[in-house]
């Protein structure tokens, strides 16, 4: 079978199954209220976030032009590196170039053959992605299952042990049970990787869940994070000890071997810091908005800003993401093979940037669309 044949059988397949995804243009409408993207402090349109990222384009370029290891380290992602590390309490950060980059980047560059990877069933394509490019075993565990991990870790034969978790995860929107995860990690040798994508910014004081569990800094955790959802911008990084940080920079394939972040997204970031500190008060609206929206669609309240809804199949959550749209608010919808337990849902984001009216109006479409 050649290869147009095998595309034409795979698009008649996604067809039949109501799989079939597209893509939208944005318009960068404002009419629309939205509930389905990650800009969870209202920073990525902040006018102090986009002149920093324009200051730094016109004064660095609009690349970083090369790798970080030739001539691609530039200021701006030092100031980045040692900002992120102290705000979110580690002993050193590497910026990379999407937080796609920093998981396939940590768990890669943190096995070999002789480490086990045990991942939650529920973590990010990325670090599936990056399990796959490891040359270590995978275990995959059931989500937030404390005993698989614990019996996965217990009979290992390997040297080493990375165990892969969300803080705050990206589809389900629950917390990872970090302090116990630390503690069978402690118990038994091994290395927690928590990608911090849905939490920093927005857990404790926006320094994330690990540092609001006061997990920061330990020698068995090692934190991803990525700048474009609450920080408003796009890249991402890795944090943990110096130790750590500098294996990355002489054996991470997905550091060494790609350009750097572009100063703009690198300063935009570094801004989107700085607002987040002196305005406080924009994780505690972000909260307010997921409570109310999550009073509103009948689920229980999270610890992050997402929210899941789940569905009875994928065509009713589309035709619940369609009659919200058509009403002006945004929303998200994962449908298998998205969800790795094959349940469909619409997942609503909260944003610190929803106005009031905005979210008496959402809040009220909410309960109706999915009662
Ligand atoms: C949990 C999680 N990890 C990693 C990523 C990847 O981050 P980026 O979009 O910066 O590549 C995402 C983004 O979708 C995510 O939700």
């Amino acid at each position: 079978m050649n290869l147009h044949t095998w595309l034409g059988e795979q698009a008649a397949q996604r067809e039949r199954d109501g799989l079939v995804r597209s893509l939208t243009t944005h318009t960068g409408d404002h009419d629309v209220i939205d509930l389905a993207g990650n800009d969870y402090l209202g920073l990525c349109r902040d006018p102090r976030v986009t002149a920093a990222a324009a200051d730094a384009a016109v004064r660095w370029g609009a690349g970083a032009s090369a790798s970080r290891l030739v001539t691609g380290t530039l200021p701006v992602h030092t100031a980045l590196e040692s900002t992120l590390a102290a705000r979110l309490g580690h002993e050193a950060a590497l910026v990379h170039s999407t937080g796609y980059h920093a998981n396939l980047s940590a768990v890669t560059a943190l096995s070999d053959r002789d480490t086990l990877l045990v991942s939650d069933a529920h973590v990010h394509a990325s670090l599936v992605d990056a399990c796959r490019l490891s040359r270590g075993t995978l275990a995959v565990v059931a989500h937030n299952d404390l005993a698989q991990v614990e019996a996965r870790l217990a009979e290992r034969t390997q040297a080493r042990a990375l165990v892969l978790v969300e803080s705050i995860y990206s589809v389900l929107g629950d917390a990872a049970p970090l302090t116990e995860l630390v503690g069978l990690c402690e118990r038994y040798d091994a290395t927690l990787v928590v990608d911090e994508a849905h939490g920093v910014g927005v857990a404790g004081d926006g320094g994330g869940l690990v540092r609001e569990l006061g997990l920061g800094g330990r020698p068995s955790v090692i934190v991803t994070m990525t700048l474009s959802k609450a920080l408003g911008s796009q890249g991402g990084a890795v944090l943990g000890s110096q130790a750590v940080i500098d294996h990355l920079v002489n054996r991470s394939r997905s550091f060494i071997y790609d350009t750097g972040l572009a100063p703009a997204a690198a300063a935009a970031a570094l801004e989107a810091l700085r607002v987040m500190d002196v305005e406080p008060e924009r994780v505690a609206r972000l909260h307010h908005v997921a409570a109310t929206l999550a009073d509103a669609a009948g689920v229980q309240r999270v610890a992050g800003a997402v929210l899941s809804v789940e569905m009875p199949g994928p065509v009713e959550a589309l035709a619940a993401q369609a009659e919200c749209g058509a009403s002006g608010v945004r929303v998200g919808c994962f449908r298998p093979p998205s969800t790795p337990d094959g349940i469909s849902r619409l997942r609503l984001t909260a944003s610190a940037g929803v106005s009031e009216d905005e979210l008496t109006l959402a809040g009220k479409l909410i309960g109706t669309v999915v009662a």
